[in-house]
């Protein structure tokens, strides 16, 4: 297979514009695609190129980035009315090779497929505080579903004391983030300016609100932190801070990170139909002796993948994506 960039097929490319809507950390993208010969399938691998050396150098969140990409394609294969067959790292000894896509035999969109794909463009990552606004009280069960039909867990972190001891976590994690100039520079390349002609990273001004606003401490994308201390409003109270749930998995490898890409995205995508959304408050799992302690203390001995709050939205912001021209190869194309 030669890898240059030709003309994507029609149906690849369908696929990969739905692909590219997963989430990633401070949006890097870190994948590429590669339609298979007459569009017979397409594949998915992950781009080291984008990984973030300090904050995820066993490549898990990128795994998990790319897992939520492989997610969209099944849906968007489903609501094309075929069956995806897929194939998990078909080539052992690529193992950024990490999924291929075929179409199986025709099926009808079930239901819940087509609400899942009219949610891919409405989800967004939210920072901040949520509004008030009680979740759907069936809402929790329905996550944790979907979370358990992928191969994951989602548990509920419900008790005050519990959700008091994760916040420190986070805060610790952000704190020495903060304090760390090699981390400020890996997140300086990933964080851009309005004017900018980008089309992966995060604005500065994705999030005008004060990373300390709530008490899950933020990413402090755009540095405020060093010019206000604290939050307008003084110290962060509970409120906003919306359902706090921890994504797990029983091993922690890179099958796993796959698997709970999809869970993360089928959660996401189930969400934001409500017109839920979730915030990421991943900052401690990129520290193995903060990820340990949760994995003891908060996620019953499975490894914890992903820390999220869902919630009602105050506002959202569409971050941008690479064109499909750049992610999407043609496989045995001729070289230009
Ligand atoms: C593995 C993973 C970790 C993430 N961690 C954070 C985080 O700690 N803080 C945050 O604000 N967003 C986090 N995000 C969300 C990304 O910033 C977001 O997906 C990206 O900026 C694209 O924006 P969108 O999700 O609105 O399309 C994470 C996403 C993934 C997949």
């Amino acid at each position: 297979m030669s890898d240059v960039h030709a003309d994507p097929c029609h149906a690849s490319a369908y696929l990969v514009r739905a692909a590219v809507t997963a989430p990633s950390p401070y949006n890097t993208q870190p994948w590429t695609f590669v339609a298979e010969d007459d569009d017979r399938g397409v594949e998915v691998h992950a781009d080291g190129a984008r990984r973030l050396l300090l904050a995820d150098p066993r490549g898990r969140e990128m795994t998990i980035s790319c897992g939520a990409a492989l997610f969209n394609i099944r849906l968007a294969v489903r609501h094309l009315g075929f069956n995806p067959v897929v194939e998990c790292f078909p080539r052992p000894a690529d193992p950024a090779f990490l999924a291929r896509v075929a179409w199986g035999a025709y099926r009808r969109p079930a239901p819940e497929d087509e609400r899942l794909f009219g949610a891919l463009r409405r989800r967004r990552t939210v920072r901040g505080p949520f509004l008030a606004d009680p979740l759907p009280p069936s809402l929790p069960d329905v996550l944790r579903g979907h979370a358990r039909r992928a191969g994951a867990t989602l548990d509920l972190v419900a008790d005050r004391a519990s959700r008091r001891h994760l916040a420190e976590l986070v805060r610790s994690a952000e704190d020495a983030r903060r304090s760390r100039p090699e981390y400020a520079a890996e997140q300086a390349r990933w964080t851009w300016w309005p004017g900018e002609p980008r089309c992966d990273g995060i604005p500065v001004d994705a999030d005008v609100t004060h990373p300390d606003a709530t008490v899950f401490a933020g990413r402090d994308y755009a540095g405020l932190t060093r010019m206000f201390s604290a939050p307008a409003g003084g110290r962060p109270s509970g409120r906003g801070q919306g359902l706090v749930v921890i994504l797990s998995t029983d091993h922690d490898d890179p099958a796993a990170w796959l698997r709970a890409g999809e869970a993360l995205q089928r959660v996401l995508l189930e969400a934001a139909g409500h017109g839920v959304m979730a915030a990421f408050c991943t900052q401690p799992l990129e520290v193995p002796s903060l990820r340990g302690r949760i994995r003891q203390t908060l996620s019953g001995g499975a490894f914890p993948q992903m820390i999220l709050r869902l919630g009602y939205p105050r506002c959202v912001r569409q971050l941008p994506r690479r064109p499909v021209t750049d992610v999407l190869r043609v496989a045995g194309a001729a070289l230009a």
